[in-house]
């Protein structure tokens, strides 16, 4: 499976036959270089919430592939109003697309567009198919919530987690996490974008290994081509 981290929480994943992109943050992220927002293919962009370092880019993305928006109601009906394709959801539902399985599942944040209006539940997806399972938690605290992930979905071959603190959980918390969602391959996102959110790579790294579980940091703009045994 063929995943590039876009910074921030942007991440492009070739899923089921379709490219599938999370939280297009791109163009106002200083940390990403070289990478052109309007080169950027997608068929499906996944939104967790409203904020503008989740949505900043998505117009401009879906405008020009005709990419289909999977967010909550409120961020879907608020998209497909100005025309763009959507499919509405929220928390604790799943729906059967062409590319797999996406579940909703909560998370624990805010949410409302940068002119203040409301966005809504937070989310984070669970998304699958025959062969794979993968959960990309969006912004959120550690919550007991993502106990039910197991119980509900296919075994994760990995998860995607925010780590860089303040705004959401931090390293510690991800790792109590993965134990919650029986997961010990974490990709990290939600770090060194921001001030705030700014981490020790290598201690982060030590933290997950000290817990025989693995920490995979990427570099924005790098790809990772993902070595996974099929379920
Ligand atoms: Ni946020
Ligand atoms: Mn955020």
């Amino acid at each position: 499976m063929k995943l590039s981290y876009l910074g921030h929480s942007c991440f492009q994943i070739h899923f089921g036959g379709k490219i599938l992109l999370t939280d297009p943050f791109i163009s106002g992220n200083g940390l990403l270089k070289d990478v052109n927002v309007d080169d950027i293919e997608a068929d499906y962009i996944l939104l967790s919430h409203a904020h503008q370092d989740h949505i900043l880019d998505v117009e401009r993305i879906a405008k020009r592939t005709g990419a289909t928006i999977i967010s909550c109601a409120e961020i879907a009906y608020h998209y497909s109003n100005l025309a763009y394709k959507s499919h509405p959801m929220n928390i604790g539902g799943k729906w059967k697309f062409d590319f797999g399985t996406v579940k909703m599942v909560n998370a624990v944040h805010s949410s409302s567009f940068p002119d203040g209006k409301y966005g809504g539940a937070v989310g984070g997806f669970v998304i699958w198919d025959e062969d794979y399972c993968f959960y990309f938690a969006g912004d959120t605290a550690l919550t007991l919530d993502m106990q039910i992930i197991p119980m509900t979905c296919p075994e994760l071959d990995f998860a995607i987690l925010p780590i860089g603190d303040n705004f959401t959980m931090g390293v510690d918390d991800a790792v109590i996490a993965s134990d919650f969602i029986h997961c010990d391959r974490i990709i990290g996102c939600h770090f060194d974008t921001f001030a705030y959110v700014e981490i020790d790579h290598a201690k982060a790294i030590m933290t997950f290994k000290n817990e025989n579980k693995q920490l995979i940091l990427l570099e924005p703009g790098k790809s990772l081509e993902l070595e996974l045994d099929e379920n």
